[in-house]
């Protein structure tokens, strides 16, 4: 008798989960976690018990997520929407989430993010809108992500981030935008990212890095620009990065093989905390005679002519100076001699 009595609570919290629970879903642990994955929903279930700490609603049809679709899920920290087609997150379709910690919109059909977007997810820290069709990205809409650590944008058409947009990031760990569309890393844009480890950048368009862009990293650990349109680099730009150990990856890039690319490449390799890890892959894609070759089998070739047409010019100058002093001595004797006998003469 006081065995069944003691099990009459876990009888009870069973099927009054199961009573809660959405069809269509399957809820585990008395309805904390609550799982609709691949269940080809057009729209979020209703229903969903008030304690659930994690849906999952990816691999489904949601085209949209609507205003105050997760009403009432206080205690929500995880939710799961990749794969679906959603188009539009309605204005509020977020709110009431405040404790959400991370949030996966992958592998969606986002071609912008509302204005509101952020504003009431000030407790989240992961995510994901990674293979979504972005286009550009305006500051209001990241404004409140104060906590976020970890924000992928891969794969979308990003050719636009506003200067501002990232400016309340603060905490941001990782940054992840390859396979984007972008042409200049801007000065200012990364301003906020003290706390950066991570910036992958790789396969978009960039062909300037902004002299300053990088000079508020401080903790950058990785920096990925392979795949780019990059041609010529600048040494300032990466003196400016005041961290402990950075590696770079920049193969796969059209570089223009001439003495300042190799002056640059060396000058980086001889900064102790900088170390360009695929430096053997840097591969020449102009001048024509250098093309297809590696950097780093050319030494310190490219400079040579430059150095040789240095020494010519020197010498050439150095000798012609010495001439005209040769020759200036040998007025002021002539001079001399010719005075010297005049006053002989007298
Ligand atoms: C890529 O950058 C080049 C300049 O380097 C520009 O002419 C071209 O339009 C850009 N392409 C895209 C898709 O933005």
């Amino acid at each position: 008798m006081v065995g069944v009595m003691a099990l009459l609570p876990l009888l009870f919290n069973t099927v009054l989960g199961a009573k809660l629970c959405p069809n269509h879903c399957l809820c585990y642990e008395s309805s904390d976690l609550v799982d609709c994955q691949s269940r080809e929903l057009t729209h979020i279930p209703h229903g969903i018990p008030h304690g659930t700490w994690l849906l999952d609603l990816s691999g489904n049809k949601l085209p949209e997520v609507r205003s105050g679709s997760f009403t009432g899920l206080w205690s929500l920290r995880i939710l799961l929407l990749t794969n679906n087609s959603i188009q539009t997150l309605q204005p509020q379709s977020l709110s009431s989430l405040q404790f959400l910690e991370r949030l996966d919109l992958s592998f969606n059909r986002l071609r912008w993010l509302p204005q509101d977007f952020s504003q009431s997810l000030s407790s989240l820290l992961e995510l994901r809108l990674d293979h979504n069709l972005l286009q550009q990205l305006d500051s209001p809409s990241l404004n409140h992500f104060e906590n976020l650590k970890k924000l992928d944008l891969s794969y979308n058409h990003i050719w636009e981030m506003e200067v501002r947009v990232l400016s309340s990031l603060s905490r941001l760990n990782l940054l992840n935008l390859e396979g984007n569309k972008l042409n200049v890393l801007k000065d200012g844009l990364l301003t906020r990212q003290q706390s950066l480890e991570v910036l992958l950048l790789s396969h978009n368009n960039i062909s300037l890095i902004e002299s300053g862009a990088l000079s508020p990293l401080r903790s950058l650990i990785l920096l990925g620009l392979q795949g780019n349109q990059l041609e010529h680099l600048k040494f300032k730009t990466f003196l400016n990065l005041h961290t402990i150990s950075t590696h770079l990856q920049m193969s796969f890039n059209p570089w223009i093989c001439d003495c300042e690319l190799q002056r640059v490449f060396s000058k980086i390799q001889h900064v102790r905390h900088l170390q360009v890890e695929d430096y053997k892959d840097i591969i020449c894609h102009a001048p024509a005679q250098q093309a297809g070759a590696s950097l780093a089998s050319m030494d310190s070739q490219l400079c040579m002519a430059e150095t040789a047409s240095v020494l010519v010019i020197t010498i050439t100058v150095m000798l012609a100076v010495f001439g005209a002093l040769v020759k200036a001595e040998r007025n002021r004797k002539n001079k001399q001699t010719v005075s010297d006998t005049d006053s002989q003469e007298k």
